[in-house]
Formats: C-alpha cells, sequence, structure tokens
C-alpha cells in the first residue's frame, strides 16, 4: 500500500517511519510512505501557503492553488488512482471498520489542514471523504493522520509478528468481521504477586479452555465499560452464551 501525506511539516512522515508497526511495514516493503509539503507547490518568494480569513476572525486559512497543485503532484507520483482524505474533525468518525476498508485500498491520500482549516473551495473540489479521528480538536491533521497511518498499518498481511497476528485473529479486539471487542487483561510472571494472582485458567495448558476466557473476558468488559459497541442481537449465540454465563 501507498500512503501519500500532504502536510506543511514533511518531518513528521520521517517521524513516523522510525519506529514500531509502521517502521516494520516498511521495511517489509508493504507500505511506503511519501511526503508533500504544500510550501514546495506555492509561488513567489515567500511561498505562501495561507491568508487571513474572508469575514474577519482569528488564524489563517491555507490557500487553495499551492495544495491544489500539490495534490496533483502526489496523484501523479503514482497510476493508482487514489482518493483524498481530509483529516479534520467535521469528518466521519474513524471506527476500525473503516480503518479495515482503508487498509485494503492500494492507495491513500492524506491531507493534513493546519491553522483554522483549508479553503472550501479546495475541500469541495478535491477532497473525496472527511475523516475525524474523535470530538476534540486537533491543531492540525498530522497526528489524525498517525492514527490513520499505524491503524491500517497493522492491517497490512505480513505487518504483524505471528503472535500479535494469532491474537488478532481469534480473539483480539479486532476479530475480523464480528464486533470489535476491548481487549482481555493479560498477564505475565510472576504467577503469584503481593497485588494478585494469575487466573488459573491461562496456566492450564488447555487452548480452547483459555480462548474461551479470553472472549468472555473481553465480551464482558466492553458490555460493562462500551456497551455502544455491543450490538446484543447481532452477536452469535456463542458469543451470547458466553456473557450471559
Ligand atoms: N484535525 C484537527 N482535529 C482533528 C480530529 N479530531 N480528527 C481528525 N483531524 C483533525
Amino acid at each position: 500500500m501507498r500512503i501519500d501525506i500532504v502536510s506543511l511539516f514533511p518531518d513528521f512522515v520521517a517521524q513516523l517511519a522510525g519506529h514500531g508497526v509502521v517502521g516494520r511495514a516498511l521495511e517489509r516493503g508493504l507500505l511506503s510512505l511519501h511526503g508533500w509539503n504544500p510550501r514546495d507547490y506555492a509561488e513567489g518568494s515567500y511561498r505562501r501557503v495561507d491568508d487571513r480569513p474572508f469575514g474577519g476572525g482569528p488564524g489563517m486559512v491555507m490557500l487553495v492553488d499551492p495544495l491544489r497543485a500539490c495534490l496533483a503532484a502526489a496523484r501523479a507520483a503514482d497510476p493508482a488512482p487514489a482518493r483524498v482524505s481530509y483529516l479534520s474533525p467535521q469528518g466521519q468518525r474513524l471506527t476500525q471498520a473503516r480503518v479495515r476498508e482503508l487498509a485494503a485500498r492500494e492507495r491513500l491520500i492524506l491531507l493534513c489542514g493546519r491553522y483554522e482549516g483549508i479553503d472550501e473551495r479546495l475541500v469541495a473540489a478535491e477532497v473525496d471523504e472527511e475523516l475525524s479521528i474523535g470530538d476534540y480538536v486537533l491543531s492540525g491533521g498530522e497526528l489524525a493522520a498517525a492514527v490513520v497511518i499505524d491503524a491500517v498499518a497493522r492491517l497490512q498481511e505480513g505487518a504483524l509478528n505471528d503472535a500479535e497476528s494469532a491474537a488478532q485473529d481469534s480473539f483480539g479486539a479486532d476479530a475480523g468481521d464480528g464486533p470489535l471487542l476491548l481487549d482481555c487483561p493479560h498477564y505475565t510472571r510472576p504467577v503469584e504477586h503481593a497485588l494478585g494472582v494469575v487466573p488459573s485458567v491461562l496456566l492450564s495448558g488447555n487452548h480452547a479452555a483459555i480462548a474461551r476466557w479470553r472472549r468472555q473476558q473481553a465480551l464482558g468488559r466492553t458490555w460493562l465499560r462500551r456497551p455502544d459497541l455491543i450490538d446484543r442481537q447481532a452477536l452469535s449465540a456463542a458469543d451470547r452464551a458466553l456473557l450471559d454465563a
């Protein structure tokens, strides 16, 4: 998968590349990241990318032309067609289902705004979708883009190591087509500690029983903490039985 990031802060892309699952996905050639700076497409000696808002008010608004030229260059860098996703609090909320859909695309172009926003005419003409990572306001789209990149990188086939993918496939927070569940509790050594004892099922060596316990914990936690994530009717009969047990 190819991801192009349009941002006034090109260093941001380099930062992402060095760590964790995103770094691994890049190393393994499962993902490529390309930064594009609208300032490089701005005219004049000041290379201006923003101006004051018509109608007054605080802050600056990003100009149409540098962004438009920058987006055109990003699009043209690869023959595969790409939709432009603008990170903004006005967007549709990112969910794991949406992440799965984004992760399946061949290309993403992530447009990061700064200041008070982007001239609406550019948004209307060039943006295919707006994505929000939550109901709060960040000072720019870069952190939101990082969230999208991390979430889609870990879904690229081969990005996770074996243990991570096994956890994801069987009972993890994102078991594919089922509901998104909160994760089950995890324990490591020692078995007995002043703060408590590890649940005995995890020491039993009975893989089916362990999987069942984990699924039950995940369902129970989600039911208690985030009932909005579970539609009881949509659960499988097996999950309903675990939840009721
Ligand atoms: N830019 C500023 N705030 C944002 C948010 N909550 N989600 C996505 N992009 C943003």
